[in-house]
């Protein structure tokens, strides 16, 4: 029988209050400083574009700065590991993409659980990606590209954002419908790639519309298709790949918003519900729009699907992954 004295009770009451207390403390006062948003690759990227524009958006409905902080590198599993590894109270949190779903098969010995260290925010959004070249590439459509790609191979570069990024997955799917292989040459993002695509120094890339739509209105890359079913209203004369000559050569970018595993929930909570208020941002539609993208429907920015999404693609890109027998140790 457990006797408590009445000094006793008065500190039993006190802990309980105080631990019943601590997770409305916490989102009372979340959050009590800045928010840093790690973006797993270099400035100038589709990735860092998304994560800007939803940043700025979820500052106004936090009521404290998000900064982003690019943390590039080895496909995106640097800055995945900062995130991996911070304290659990929701001032850093990591807005990544597909890579969360290629990067568990993809790297067999990683210094942080590429799943299990993450507490899932919500879906963001979903992103075409174009097949481009340099401006001055031999070729005039995809079928003359593909005739190239096969008969210069290894003879030709293609720029990609690191083993486990979505120009290396975009890749591996080209290369598999041309069956050829090409001379990859990995950056710390698409952005500085994209540099030496217009500079002519690399000659093929797949990224997404949200760093290319510009690029190749302005006629600084030549592009070959968009990797949808159906062509998209931001390039509208831009083929689909299936029209262009290689039908099941598809892939579109999802991103998502992660916190540290162990964030309380209250937190995990404010922070779904600033990003939900950002996908809501009008500004924030009509520049995806312009980038050939959309904000997720509200409906599904939910953490529950972003993590049933997240897990069931995972488990699609494996075997592909698995048969093409390229890791990253
Ligand atoms: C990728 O290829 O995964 C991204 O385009 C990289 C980036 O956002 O720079």
């Amino acid at each position: 029988m457990l006797h408590l004295s009445r000094r006793g009770l008065a500190a039993l009451a006190i802990t309980a209050s105080g631990a019943l207390a601590a997770p409305a403390l916490a989102q009372q006062a979340f959050p009590s400083r800045p928010v840093t948003m790690v973006i797993p690759f270099a400035a100038g990227g589709p990735t860092d574009t998304v994560g800007r524009l939803i940043a700025q958006a979820m500052s106004a409905e936090l009521g404290q700065p998000v900064v982003v902080e690019n943390v590039g590198g080895a496909g995106g599993t640097l800055g995945a590991q900062r995130v991996a590894q911070a304290r659990p109270d929701g001032h850093t949190v990591l807005l990544h993409h597909i890579g969360m779903a290629t990067i568990p098969t993809l790297y067999r010995r990683l210094s942080y659980d590429p799943v299990g260290g993450f507490e899932t925010l919500g879906l963001v959004t979903e992103v075409p990606m174009t097949l481009i070249a340099r401006r001055n590439i031999e070729a005039n459509s995809l079928a003359e590209l593909v005739a190239l790609i096969r008969r210069r191979g290894e003879g030709l570069n293609y720029a990609n954002a690191g083993i486990g990024a979505a120009s290396h997955l975009c890749g591996l799917l080209l290369m598999k419908a041309v069956d050829t292989r090409m001379t990859t040459v990995p950056y710390r993002g698409t952005g500085p790639a994209m540099n030496d695509l217009v500079a002519g120094t690399v000659d093929i890339m797949c990224d997404q519309t949200t760093n290319t739509t510009e690029q190749i209105r302005a006629g600084t890359v030549r592009a070959f298709a968009v990797t949808t079913p159906e062509r998209i209203a931001a390039l509208p004369d831009l083929p689909t790949s299936a029209q262009g000559g290689l039908p099941g050569f598809e892939v579109s970018v999802w991103h998502g918003l992660y916190a540290p595993k162990g964030t309380p929930a209250p937190i995990v909570a404010r922070l779904n519900q600033a990003l939900v208020k950002a996908l809501q941002d009008e500004g924030i539609a009509r520049r995806f729009a312009d980038l050939g993208t959309a904000p997720v429907p509200v409906a599904r920015a939910t953490p529950q699907i972003h993590r049933e999404f997240w897990q069931a693609d995972i488990a699609k890109w494996r075997p592909l992954i698995q048969a093409a027998g390229q890791f990253a140790d």
